[in-house]
């Protein structure tokens, strides 16, 4: 949690944020509460331009048995709440969708509270019962939140990542040059921070299907198929959707101006089986 005044960088909130299943049975405080709920009413837009709604399920105004029943097999213990969304089927509304959702994801977190990606242990007919979806939308992915179990403020997660505690592949095997070269960190001033906010974020079952390409002032964002076929389709949208808002949001902190583009590059950097998403010029 935020102590006193302090505000910490979007790449501090990046590094402590790890997924929590297990929650203290604690109630989270009134003021926690009324900024999550400013956090869900923004309507936003993706980059790729759909507009994604989302809410909030207060364990105080629902039966905790009926809390329980959103996850399955038992992984999330005494959530306090779910924060949830809903998205119509189109074009790369499910990248939208991890785009915007970890915005809101990150933020829950610089308030002290722990959050889960759940894409699949989750009944989705439950969740719909508790918020209504319109015709044609669907609930890619929702997440507990609450007080975490084992209580760690912002800075201890930022301390812990000294110990690196979290198991992401380096970035020899995610980021590469033009030429089709890995990138080593220190190779790319420019892009340091942000493409290390990438190689942190969540993937699901920790993949890590995203693939960048600098050339110059651009990154290339790509989704290596290899990874995708190992899991279903949509959690590697979501999974791309996360990267860019990773990387985003340190450039924008960074002050780096930039936009995302759809242009495919003529090339595939020599990996056929990378499927191009979209790229960051700046
Ligand atoms: C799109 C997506 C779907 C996920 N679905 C689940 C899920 O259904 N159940 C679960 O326990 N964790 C799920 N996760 C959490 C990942 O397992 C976790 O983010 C990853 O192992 C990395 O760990 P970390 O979040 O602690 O950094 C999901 C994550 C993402 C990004």
């Amino acid at each position: 949690m935020e102590s006193g005044k302090e505000r910490f960088s979007i790449l501090q909130v990046i590094r402590s944020r790890s997924s929590i299943r297990t929650f203290a049975r604690e109630s989270v405080p009134k003021e926690t509460m009324e900024e999550l709920g400013k956090l869900l009413t923004r309507r936003d837009r993706g980059p790729f331009g759909n507009i994604c709604r989302f809410g909030l399920i207060d364990s105080s105004l629902y039966p905790q048995s009926d809390l329980g029943s959103i996850s399955t097999y038992g992984v999330i213990k005494n959530p306090y709440g779910y924060l949830v969304g809903a998205i119509q089927k189109a074009d790369r509304s499910l990248v939208d969708y991890g785009y915007l959702f970890q915005r809101i994801l990150l933020e829950a977190t610089r308030l002290g509270l722990g959050t889960c990606w759940l894409g699949g242990t989750f009944r989705p007919e439950k969740i719909a019962s508790l918020f209504p979806l319109q015709p044609g939308e669907i609930i890619p992915a929702v997440s507990p939140f609450g007080i975490p179990a084992e209580k760690r403020s912002l800075i201890d997660g930022v301390l812990r990542w000294g110990a690196s505690s979290k198991i992401r592949k380096p970035w020899g095997q995610l980021f590469y040059d033009a030429s089709g070269s890995s990138l080593k960190e220190g190779d790319c001033p420019l892009f340091q921070d942000a493409l290390e906010a990438v190689r942190l974020a969540p993937s699901a079952m920790n993949r890590q299907p995203w693939r960048v390409v600098i050339e110059g002032r651009n990154a290339h964002f790509f989704l290596d198929t290899k990874e995708d076929r190992k899991y279903p389709v949509r959690f590697t949208e979501l999974d791309l959707g996360i990267a860019m808002y990773h990387f985003e949001a340190v450039l924008q902190e960074e002050s780096i101006q930039g936009k995302w583009e759809f242009s495919p590059p003529r090339t595939s950097y020599g990996h056929p089986e990378w499927e191009y998403t979209a790229s960051w010029s700046s």
